[in-house]
């Protein structure tokens, strides 16, 4: 499904010049779920943002679905991401004065495409992370964990094939992160890839795969045996953690 190839990236700042990316070689099949880890500054951020078309390479080829994403126009590029990927932040990036619906409803106002049933499907993708109650509810008048699962149904909304998430616990006490892993990991077993950066070792152990990058290289890629299920973690949690 990804295929990266000698994918290299440099920041030109004024004068100076930041090597982010040294050449990446990385192959992401549907249905993985994968985490990028690695000390701060390695170029995760970096990493999956040119994975998920928000910013490009320097050099280096970016096949997605069999499509050489290099020779794509912006405006095909913007497309692209819309039908197939989905983000998720970890400052949640959600409009402050819109609710948790009209905030799930922006992939449609951002496309210019407002199908018929785009508030059932929002509507919908809430329902999916438990936010039913929410739906008229303001990122200030909910806690972080749960403005993060509006960012999941907005990220969600467009049925993509690819869920990037940036450190989405990062910014989450230890039950809030265990009820966004525990999303993730259903939805992966629904069979969507999911692609996550995080610096926390134990959500990296409740992925398929763990990719670690430093430096701006791949340092080392390897299958999780038996992903630890954070459903389970949070039954275990003690009612105090609750
Ligand atoms: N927009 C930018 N302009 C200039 N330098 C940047 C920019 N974004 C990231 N960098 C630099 O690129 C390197 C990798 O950053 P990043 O991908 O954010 O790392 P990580 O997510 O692993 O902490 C760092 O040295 C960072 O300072
Ligand atoms: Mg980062």
């Amino acid at each position: 499904m990804i295929k990266l190839k000698g994918i290299t990236k440099t920041y030109y700042r004024g004068k100076v010049d930041t090597p982010a990316l040294l050449g990446i070689d990385l192959h992401v099949r549907a249905g993985e779920f994968l985490a990028i880890m690695g000390p701060s500054g390695s170029g995760k951020s970096t990493l999956l943002h040119i994975l998920g078309l928000l910013d490009r390479p320097s050099d280096g080829s970016y096949r997605l679905d069999g499509t050489e994403v290099s020779s794509l126009s912006d405006d095909e590029l913007a497309r692209l991401r819309n039908d197939k990927l989905g983000f998720v932040f970890q400052s949640f990036h959600l409009l402050p004065k819109s609710t948790a619906l009209d905030n799930v409803l922006l992939p449609f106002t951002y496309a210019g495409q407002f199908p018929a049933d785009a508030r059932e499907r929002a509507k919908r993708a809430l329902a999916r992370v438990g936010l039913e109650p929410r739906l008229h509810h303001r990122p200030g008048e909910m806690s972080g964990g749960e403005c993060q699962r509006v960012a999941i149904a907005r990220a969600l909304v467009n049925d993509p094939e690819v869920i990037f998430a940036d450190e989405p616990t990062g910014n989450l006490d230890q039950r809030s992160s265990l009820e966004i892993i525990s999303i993730l990991q259903e939805l992966h077993a629904e069979g969507r890839t999911i692609v996550l950066v995080t610096h926390d070792a134990a959500v990296g152990c409740m992925c398929n795969r763990v990719l670690r990058v430093v430096y701006g290289k791949v340092q080392s890629d390897e299958l999780v045996p038996a992903p630890t299920q954070a459903a389970q973690q949070l039954q275990a949690l003690p009612e105090t953690a609750k």
